[in-house]
């Protein structure tokens, strides 16, 4: 069963592009909850503002570098706060890189009275970083901050189970009839001898006292077994059973939920967060059905969490790539379809803006143009980044392709069957990339490959030609047009 759609706005889609724009068309006051897990942290676009040697940087280079992020962080917040309804929430993760620059930007756009709290959560994969010879404290932690748009806040207590510590301690009792565990209670009245006013004082078992319950009631907890005395003349106690209790209330350091990769969610994303992180966040600050935004969605956890919840839900990724791998989480995770017309009824959902045009796709990141090509053409890329040996993905043909769940990277290289894919973002493809590719196909025995580009020169086609009548092997060429228009047919 899903969520109803939000009459509202449109609510599972997938923004693919920057943020800023995107809010900006969002009407004010329209999500209950706000997560962001902006990039801070060993991430591409993270380099767009720490670079690769941050570590090594002087303090004035680093501080530069966070007026930088705080300066495109500002903006995007201050629409967040704008698109988020009164009784909403908002949560920004971030870590010790630029937490306390980011807590006074959130205060100046919040006010600082709606601060709620700074969550510190354990990464706990994260083996602490301070390695032999390095003079500070292993960094094993994330802060994420929590702020609401008015006093007016929904908000749900919850509880973590006891640990087994505690258990022992404080539950040590264990009825032998059900095994059940139990702790005794004090059930004499709150200020000892002189207990506040409403306190019936009587005897009970032969002990004379100031009791919290009335004699009716303490003969009926009697009657049920649920006062026990230990010895006579001790003062009774109430039994108190491990099984009814609500656990210890959730404080801020949260250092029970185990990393992505133990926990066989791993996309292969770095910085994906775990699913029960998610979780928890939206079972504090929403209910069913309220609508839940994460701006800096990266493979979709929140979604997940989202839907899985039975809230509403929109996303924005400035990376194709990242809208791609959500899409595909939400379907294999989630049982949901990626249909237009199953979106507005609410069970499916909608990737919008992804890339359309030429233009667009040339103004691309080279890492992502790949992607796209490769994604566009059904293949999947390459295992490794770097060292790819000129090729930048796969294809597998669809008769060779056992059942499998999934097909991520690496996943299918046991196949012997399937087509190199050689992607150049050059404006066009000349003859020695492809005197390149000819290479690579020789070298892994192939007889058929593909090389995607926004054009080929004359040379470039002729090669191609040779190639095929002098060595009985062909090398497809795709421009982007023509995968725009999707004019093409794969074998
Ligand atoms: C740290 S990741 C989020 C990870 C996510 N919480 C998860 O569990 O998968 C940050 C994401 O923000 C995206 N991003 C960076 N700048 C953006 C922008 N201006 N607008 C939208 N998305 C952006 C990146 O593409 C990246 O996927």
């Amino acid at each position: 069963m899903s969520a109803k759609p939000s009459v509202v706005i449109d609510t599972r889609v997938i923004y693919c592009g920057d943020n800023l724009d995107q809010l900006r068309k969002l009407p004010e006051a329209c999500v209950d909850l706000v997560y962001i897990d902006p990039p801070f942290n060993s991430n591409r676009n993270y380099e767009v503002f720490w670079g690769e040697t941050k570590e090594k940087r002087s303090f004035v280079d680093r501080h530069e570098s966070t007026k930088a992020y705080i300066d495109y962080m500002r903006p995007r917040c201050v629409e967040l706060h704008r698109v988020l309804k009164k009784t909403g929430s908002f949560y920004y993760h971030c870590d010790w890189h630029a937490s306390h620059y980011v807590k006074v930007m959130l205060d100046q756009i919040f006010g600082e009275n709606n601060f709620i709290n700074e969550i510190i959560w354990k990464r706990q994969s994260a083996h602490s970083d301070a390695k032999q010879g390095s003079k500070h404290l292993g960094r094993i932690h994330d802060s994420i901050f929590l702020y609401a748009k008015s006093d007016d806040y929904a908000f749900t207590h919850l509880y973590r189970s006891y640990d087994e510590g505690y258990v022992e301690k404080f539950y040590k009792h264990v009825e032998p009839e059900t095994g059940r565990r139990y702790s005794l209670g004090d059930i004499t009245a709150p200020g000892g001898a002189a207990p506040s006013k409403g306190n019936p004082h009587y005897e009970f078992l032969g002990v004379e006292r100031w009791w919290r319950f009335s004699r009716e009631r303490m003969q009926e907890l009697y009657e049920q077994g649920r006062i026990v005395q230990t010895k006579p003349g001790a003062v009774p106690r109430e039994k108190r059973y491990l099984d009814e209790g609500k656990g210890v209330p959730l404080g801020t350091v949260w250092d029970d939920i185990g990393p992505v990769q133990g926990m066989g969610e791993s996309l292969g994303y770095p910085t994906q967060k775990p699913l029960k992180l998610l979780q928890r966040v939206l079972e504090l600050s929403s209910s069913a059905n309220d609508i839940v935004l994460d701006a800096f969605c990266g493979c979709g956890t929140a979604l997940v969490a989202a839907q899985l919840l039975k809230r509403q839900w929109i996303g924005i990724d400035i990376s194709p790539t990242a809208c791609r791998v959500m899409a595909q989480r939400l379907k294999k995770d989630c049982g949901l379809k990626e249909d237009e017309k199953l979106q507005l009824i609410g069970r499916g959902f909608v990737v919008r803006d992804l890339p359309k045009t030429e233009e667009e796709l040339r103004k691309y990141p080279p890492f992502e143009f790949e992607n796209w090509a490769v994604v566009a053409l059904g293949g999947t890329k390459n295992a490794r980044q770097v060292g790819d040996m000129g090729i930048d993905g796969r294809i597998y043909p669809v008769t060779a392709m056992p059942e499998r769940r999934g097909a991520r990277t690496g996943e299918m290289d046991f196949m012997d069957e399937w087509y190199p894919i050689q992607v150049k973002q050059t404006a066009k493809v000349g003859r020695p990339d492809i005197d390149a590719f000819e290479a690579v196909m020789i070298r892994e025995e192939r007889m058929l490959g593909y090389f995607v580009g926004f054009e080929f020169t004359g040379d470039a086609l002729f090669e191609i030609d040779r190639f095929r009548r002098k060595e009985g092997r062909e090398i497809k060429p795709l421009t982007v047009r023509e995968i725009l228009g999707e004019e093409i047919a794969l074998q």
